[in-house]
């Protein structure tokens, strides 16, 4: 059971949503922090939505918010000549955020679904992922069809609104599907034994199994998928300029680089 979501989504450019939420907004660079209604686009300043519970995309080191996506932005905003702010929010009030305009972009590992393209805009996509299993070691279940054998009553953990909360619920039903605030507390609740499997991209998911004994991620994958930036459905102007400058940063290796760092 596997989705390629990638295929179906293979076009250039495509749209997203964003959020607002709670958390403080950081500013990455300077270390202040400013609110999102203080600031706007126009004044010089880019916010950028995103839930920093995903490593390597976007986590918390001490009080910053560091990761590939913060990385990759601060590059697009320094072409722009702009200075960024990220704010922190829950995942799924992203695309809100970014529609009701207290963002100017959304950007956190978000894949690219037909169902976000009808109320976001999406650049082009600068990173792809892969919907992975994570499971005890002991774990009776060993690939991702186990959880669809008949009978089977396994739960899955999954992070709200995400993709794998997604796929998960239409495939299996909302009775098995646990939802969390983010993936660390969805693998928290494996590891106390709540839910049977945990279904998240794989680069966190290599995270999660680093910093919590006894887990282990399956070899067979759930879903591929395209990462983009989203932006508030009709903003040309900005979103042209987003995927200017992601194309230069692919072509000439930043994007790349920044990949290679976190990711070996
Ligand atoms: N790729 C998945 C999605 O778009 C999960 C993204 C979660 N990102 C985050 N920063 N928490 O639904």
């Amino acid at each position: 059971m596997k989705r390629i979501l990638s295929a179906i989504l293979g076009a250039a450019m495509l749209l997203c949503f964003a959020s607002c939420g709670e958390g403080e907004p950081t500013e990455t660079e300077s270390g202040t922090s400013s609110s999102a209604s203080e600031v706007s686009s126009e004044s010089g300043v880019l916010r950028m939505a995103t839930n920093a519970y995903f490593q390597p995309y976007e986590y918390y080191e001490g009080e910053d918010i560091v990761g590939i996506d913060v990385e990759i932005a601060e590059a697009i905003a320094k072409k722009l000549g702009m200075e960024l702010v990220v704010e922190d929010m829950e995942f799924d009030s992203i695309i809100t955020a970014v529609n009701e305009g207290s963002a100017d972009f959304g950007m956190a590992g978000m894949t690219v679904t037909p169902e976000r393209v009808e109320d976001v805009d999406f650049s082009v996509s600068y990173a792809n992922g892969v919907q992975s299993i994570i499971v005890p070691e002991n774990s009776p279940i060993t690939c991702a069809d186990d959880l669809f054998a008949e009978g089977a009553t396994y739960k899955v953990g999954v992070q709200l609104g995400t993709t794998g909360d997604i796929y998960a619920t239409e495939d299996l039903g909302s009775d098995r599907v646990v939802q969390y605030s983010n993936g660390n507390n969805a693998v928290l609740a494996l590891v106390g034994g709540s839910v049977d499997c945990v279904i998240i991209d794989n680069e966190p998911a290599k995270a999660l199994v680093e910093a919590n004994e006894g887990l282990k991620i399956l070899e067979t994958a759930y879903a591929d998928e395209d990462y983009a930036i989203c932006v508030k459905k009709g903003n040309s102007e900005l979103l042209d300029k987003i995927n200017a400058a992601i194309d230069e940063l692919v072509a000439d290796g930043t994007i790349d680089n920044i990949l290679n760092k976190y990711i070996k």
